[in-house]
C-alpha cells in the first residue's frame, strides 16, 4: 500500500502501524520480514533523519536501500521527468521512498509507480511519516490522545509537519493551539476541514498565551528554503525561542517536540529538561518506518 497523504490515511491503518511499531520497539534485534527485498530511495532534497532512518529500518528488516540523495549525478541532470525516474527505480526495487520540493510529487509517483509508494516529504504539503511517528511519541509519554490540548508553534505556512499533524489529531477530541505569526499561519483550507471535523482550533501569535494549557508543545523551525527571499525569511528568523523561561511556565507532564532540525528556535539548554522528547522522537523514527515499510510492502 501508499503512503501518501494524512487526509487519505484512516484511523485504523494509523492504529495498525502505532500498534506495530511497539512490537518493533520492544527489541532492537534484526528480523526477517523484509528479507530480499530492496527499497528505492529518492531524495530531491536534504535528509538527515528520514533518510537515514528509513535506510536503518529496511536493514533492520532485513532488507536493503538503493537510492540517491540529490538529483545531482542522476538522468534527472539531463532533463528525465519525475515520472520516468520513478517508473525506473520502480522496476528495479520493491518500494519506493520519496522526498521532493514539489506539492503533490509523491501522489504523481503513485500513479506511475508499479511498487508502493512512500511520501517522505512533498513540498510545503504533507510528511505522513513523519506524523505517525510523532503520533507514537506523544502516545508513548502521554497515554491516549483524547483530550490533550496541543500547541503547533512557528512556521505553520511553508512547514509540512503541523499540517498532517492536525489531521491525523482530528481523529480524537483533542484541542488545537496554532502558534505564528499571522504570516505564517496554517492555511485556511486546512482550518475549515478541521473544524468541520469538530477540532477546536484557537490561533493566537504568543506561546506565553497558551503555554500554561499545553500538554503538548509543537515547534517547527521558519522554513528559510521555501521563502520567496532572503529578505522575506529574515523577517521571522528568530520569532520564537524556548528558553528556561518559557518551559518554567508549562505543566510538569508536558511534553516539548519539535520535527528537527532546530536552528535557533529551542536553546539547547533545554536539552537536559526531561519534558524535551526530541531525540527520542528522532529515534521513534526506526521503529515506526520500520512498521510503514513492513505494512506498504506486504499488503
Ligand atoms: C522536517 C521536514 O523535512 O519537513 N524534517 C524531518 O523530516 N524531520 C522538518 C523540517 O525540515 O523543518
Amino acid at each position: 500500500m501508499n503512503f501518501i497523504s494524512m487526509r487519505s490515511m484512516g484511523v485504523e491503518c494509523i492504529e495498525e502501524v502505532l500498534k506495530r511499531a511497539k512490537d518493533f520497539d520492544k527489541s532492537v534485534d534484526f528480523t526477517n520480514v523484509l528479507k530480499n527485498k530492496i527499497l528505492g530511495a529518492l531524495f530531491f532534497e536534504p535528509s538527515t533523519r528520514t533518510r537515514f532512518s528509513f535506510q536503518t529500518a529496511m536493514e533492520r528488516l532485513g532488507g536493503s536501500v538503493v537510492g540517491f540523495s540529490s538529483a545531482e549525478g542522476t538522468s534527472i541532470k539531463k532533463g528525465e521527468t519525475l515520472s520516468d525516474t520513478v517508473r525506473i527505480i520502480a522496476g528495479y526495487t520493491d518500494c519506493i521512498v520519496l522526498r521532493h520540493p514539489k506539492e503533490g510529487a509523491a501522489k504523481l509517483a503513485s500513479e506511475v509507480s508499479p511498487v508502493p509508494v512512500i511520501n517522505a516529504g512533498d513540498g510545503s504539503h504533507d510528511h505522513p511519516t513523519q506524523t505517525l511517528l510523532d503520533l507514537y511519541t506523544i502516545r508513548k509519554n502521554l497515554g491516549e490522545f483524547d483530550g490533550l490540548r496541543i500547541g503547533i508553534c512557528g512556521d505553520l505556512r511553508y512547514g509540512r509537519t503541523g499540517r498532517p499533524l492536525s489531521i491525523a489529531l482530528s481523529h480524537w477530541n483533542v484541542k488545537l493551539y496554532y502558534i505564528s505569526p499571522p504570516q505564517l499561519s496554517m492555511d485556511r483550507g486546512t482550518v475549515r476541514f478541521l473544524k468541520e471535523r469538530g477540532v477546536d482550533v484557537t490561533e493566537v501569535m504568543r506561546i506565553e498565551d497558551v503555554i500554561k494549557e499545553l500538554d503538548v508543545l509543537y515547534m517547527t523551525r521558519i522554513q528559510r528554503e521555501r521563502f520567496p527571499t532572503e529578505e522575506e525569511y529574515l523577517k521571522f528568523k528568530g520569532v520564537y525561542v524556548i528558553n528556561r523561561d518559557i518551559m518554567k511556565m508549562a505543566k510538569q507532564e508536558f511534553i516539548l517536540m519539535h520535527p528537527l532540525p532546530r536552528v535557533d528556535e529551542i536553546e539547547s539548554e533545554i536539552d537536559q529538561d526531561p519534558r524535551a522528547k526530541y531525540f527520542e522522537q528522532a529515534r521513534n523514527g526506526i521503529p515506526v518506518r520500520m512498521a510503514i515499510l513492513e505494512k506498504a510492502i506486504k499488503e
